[in-house]
Protein backbone atom coordinates (compact mmCIF):
# COMPACT_ATOMS: atom_id res chain seq x y z
CA UNK A 1 0.00 0.00 0.00
CA UNK A 2 1.45 3.73 -1.24
CA UNK A 3 -0.06 6.56 0.65
CA UNK A 4 1.01 10.08 -0.39
CA UNK A 5 1.03 13.28 1.57
CA UNK A 6 1.64 16.87 1.03
CA UNK A 7 2.48 19.60 3.55
CA UNK A 8 3.50 23.38 3.49
CA UNK A 9 4.59 23.40 7.06
CA UNK A 10 7.02 21.57 9.33
CA UNK A 11 3.98 21.44 12.25
CA UNK A 12 1.89 19.56 9.21
CA UNK A 13 5.00 16.95 8.75
CA UNK A 14 4.75 16.37 12.42
CA UNK A 15 1.24 15.62 11.72
CA UNK A 16 1.37 13.00 9.88
CA UNK A 17 4.14 11.21 11.32
CA UNK A 18 2.46 11.57 14.60
CA UNK A 19 -0.48 9.47 13.08
CA UNK A 20 2.04 6.66 11.10
CA UNK A 21 3.47 6.53 14.56
CA UNK A 22 0.38 6.07 16.68
CA UNK A 23 -0.27 2.83 14.39
CA UNK A 24 3.52 1.44 14.51
CA UNK A 25 3.74 -2.10 15.61
CA UNK A 26 6.29 -3.69 17.51
CA UNK A 27 9.61 -4.94 15.45
CA UNK A 28 8.52 -2.54 12.49
CA UNK A 29 11.52 -0.43 10.67
CA UNK A 30 11.04 2.38 9.15
CA UNK A 31 13.86 3.98 5.92
CA UNK A 32 13.56 7.29 6.28
CA UNK A 33 14.62 8.23 2.52
CA UNK A 34 15.27 11.77 0.88
CA UNK A 35 17.54 14.96 0.67
CA UNK A 36 20.01 16.66 3.38
CA UNK A 37 17.13 18.83 5.34
CA UNK A 38 14.31 17.71 3.69
CA UNK A 39 12.24 16.70 7.07
CA UNK A 40 13.58 13.44 8.28
CA UNK A 41 14.26 14.06 11.58
CA UNK A 42 10.72 16.61 11.86
CA UNK A 43 9.31 12.93 10.52
CA UNK A 44 10.95 11.05 13.16
CA UNK A 45 9.80 13.64 16.09
CA UNK A 46 6.15 13.71 14.93
CA UNK A 47 6.95 9.65 15.20
CA UNK A 48 8.37 9.32 18.42
CA UNK A 49 5.05 11.53 19.53
CA UNK A 50 2.65 9.16 17.76
CA UNK A 51 4.62 6.53 19.98
CA UNK A 52 4.11 8.12 23.23
CA UNK A 53 7.53 9.28 23.70
CA UNK A 54 8.03 12.38 26.14
CA UNK A 55 11.56 12.58 25.50
CA UNK A 56 12.96 15.44 23.44
CA UNK A 57 14.22 13.66 20.29
CA UNK A 58 17.53 14.95 18.74
CA UNK A 59 18.57 14.14 15.31
CA UNK A 60 21.13 11.14 15.91
CA UNK A 61 23.77 12.48 12.71
CA UNK A 62 26.48 12.26 15.54
CA UNK A 63 25.79 9.10 17.56
CA UNK A 64 24.41 7.09 14.81
CA UNK A 65 22.13 5.98 17.20
CA UNK A 66 19.67 7.11 19.94
CA UNK A 67 16.91 5.22 22.17
CA UNK A 68 13.97 6.28 23.73
CA UNK A 69 12.29 4.15 26.19
CA UNK A 70 9.34 6.75 27.58
CA UNK A 71 6.95 5.32 24.45
CA UNK A 72 4.20 2.46 23.93
CA UNK A 73 7.20 0.26 22.46
CA UNK A 74 11.23 1.37 22.70
CA UNK A 75 11.97 3.33 19.45
CA UNK A 76 15.40 3.38 18.09
CA UNK A 77 16.53 6.32 15.95
CA UNK A 78 19.08 5.79 13.48
CA UNK A 79 20.91 8.20 11.45
CA UNK A 80 23.38 6.23 8.78
CA UNK A 81 24.08 9.18 6.72
CA UNK A 82 28.32 8.62 8.27
CA UNK A 83 28.33 4.49 7.74
CA UNK A 84 30.39 3.39 4.73
CA UNK A 85 30.41 -0.45 5.84
CA UNK A 86 28.58 -2.42 6.66
CA UNK A 87 30.97 -3.59 9.29
CA UNK A 88 29.90 -0.56 11.53
CA UNK A 89 26.62 -1.67 11.38
CA UNK A 90 27.60 -5.30 13.03
CA UNK A 91 29.50 -3.07 15.26
CA UNK A 92 26.45 -1.28 16.88
CA UNK A 93 24.68 -4.24 16.85
CA UNK A 94 22.21 -3.40 14.35
CA UNK A 95 20.00 -6.24 14.24
CA UNK A 96 19.06 -6.39 17.96
CA UNK A 97 17.21 -3.69 17.12
CA UNK A 98 16.19 -3.75 13.64
CA UNK A 99 15.24 -7.30 14.53
CA UNK A 100 13.76 -6.57 18.11
CA UNK A 101 11.11 -5.92 19.85
CA UNK A 102 10.98 -2.13 19.50
CA UNK A 103 10.57 0.11 16.39
CA UNK A 104 13.48 1.30 14.40
CA UNK A 105 13.62 4.68 12.27
CA UNK A 106 16.52 4.81 9.64
CA UNK A 107 17.70 8.33 8.19
CA UNK A 108 19.77 7.51 4.99
CA UNK A 109 18.54 3.73 4.81
CA UNK A 110 19.58 3.92 1.07
CA UNK A 111 22.77 4.20 2.80
CA UNK A 112 22.69 0.35 4.08
CA UNK A 113 19.92 -0.77 1.63
CA UNK A 114 21.15 -4.81 2.12
CA UNK A 115 20.77 -4.08 5.72
CA UNK A 116 17.31 -3.05 5.84
CA UNK A 117 14.80 -5.93 6.33
CA UNK A 118 12.53 -6.09 3.66
CA UNK A 119 9.35 -5.89 5.55
CA UNK A 120 10.44 -2.29 6.55
CA UNK A 121 8.48 0.63 5.06
CA UNK A 122 9.52 3.17 3.45
CA UNK A 123 8.99 6.62 3.61
CA UNK A 124 10.49 9.37 0.63
CA UNK A 125 10.26 12.63 1.75
CA UNK A 126 11.14 15.46 -1.16
CA UNK A 127 10.68 19.07 -2.10
CA UNK A 128 9.53 20.72 -5.15
CA UNK A 129 10.70 24.15 -5.00
CA UNK A 130 7.68 25.20 -7.61
CA UNK A 131 5.36 24.74 -4.97
CA UNK A 132 7.04 26.59 -2.25
CA UNK A 133 9.71 26.54 0.63
CA UNK A 134 7.79 24.35 3.44
CA UNK A 135 6.56 21.78 0.55
CA UNK A 136 7.11 18.33 1.49
CA UNK A 137 5.63 15.67 -0.87
CA UNK A 138 5.70 12.30 1.35
CA UNK A 139 5.29 8.59 0.46
CA UNK A 140 4.69 6.04 2.59
CA UNK A 141 5.39 2.63 0.72
CA UNK A 142 4.00 -0.71 3.26
CA UNK A 143 5.70 -3.38 1.89
CA UNK A 144 3.12 -6.24 0.30
CA UNK A 145 2.02 -8.50 2.71
CA UNK A 146 2.25 -12.19 2.03
CA UNK A 147 -0.86 -13.32 3.43
CA UNK A 148 -1.98 -14.24 0.13
CA UNK A 149 1.35 -15.23 -1.26
CA UNK A 150 0.88 -19.00 -2.95
CA UNK A 151 4.79 -19.06 -3.41
CA UNK A 152 6.73 -22.07 -1.64
CA UNK A 153 9.88 -20.78 -1.49
N1 LIG B 1 6.81 20.88 5.34
C1 LIG B 1 7.92 20.69 6.04
N2 LIG B 1 8.13 19.50 6.65
C2 LIG B 1 9.26 19.25 7.35
N3 LIG B 1 10.27 20.15 7.50
C3 LIG B 1 10.11 21.36 6.92
C4 LIG B 1 8.93 21.68 6.17
N4 LIG B 1 9.07 22.95 5.73
C5 LIG B 1 10.25 23.39 6.15
N5 LIG B 1 10.90 22.46 6.88
C6 LIG B 1 12.21 22.63 7.48
O1 LIG B 1 13.11 21.71 6.86
C7 LIG B 1 14.09 21.31 7.79
C8 LIG B 1 14.12 19.79 7.92
O2 LIG B 1 15.21 19.45 8.71
P1 LIG B 1 15.50 17.99 9.22
O3 LIG B 1 16.61 18.08 10.18
O4 LIG B 1 14.23 17.34 9.67
O5 LIG B 1 15.97 17.29 7.87
P2 LIG B 1 16.69 15.89 7.69
O6 LIG B 1 16.10 15.28 6.47
O7 LIG B 1 16.62 15.11 8.95
O8 LIG B 1 18.20 16.34 7.41
P3 LIG B 1 19.55 15.49 7.53
O9 LIG B 1 19.70 14.79 6.21
O10 LIG B 1 20.60 16.53 7.73
O11 LIG B 1 19.41 14.54 8.68
C9 LIG B 1 13.76 21.98 9.12
O12 LIG B 1 14.53 23.13 9.25
C10 LIG B 1 12.28 22.30 8.95
O13 LIG B 1 11.89 23.41 9.73
MG1 LIG C 1 18.09 14.26 10.14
Amino acid sequence: MTEVFETFTPEETLEIAERIGRKAGRGAVYALLGDLGVGKTVFSKGFAKGLGVTETVVSPTFTILREYRSGRLPMYHFDVYRIEEPEEMNEIGFREYFYGDGVSLVEWADQIPELIPRSAVRITISKDPSKGFGYRKITAEWPETEEHDDSCD
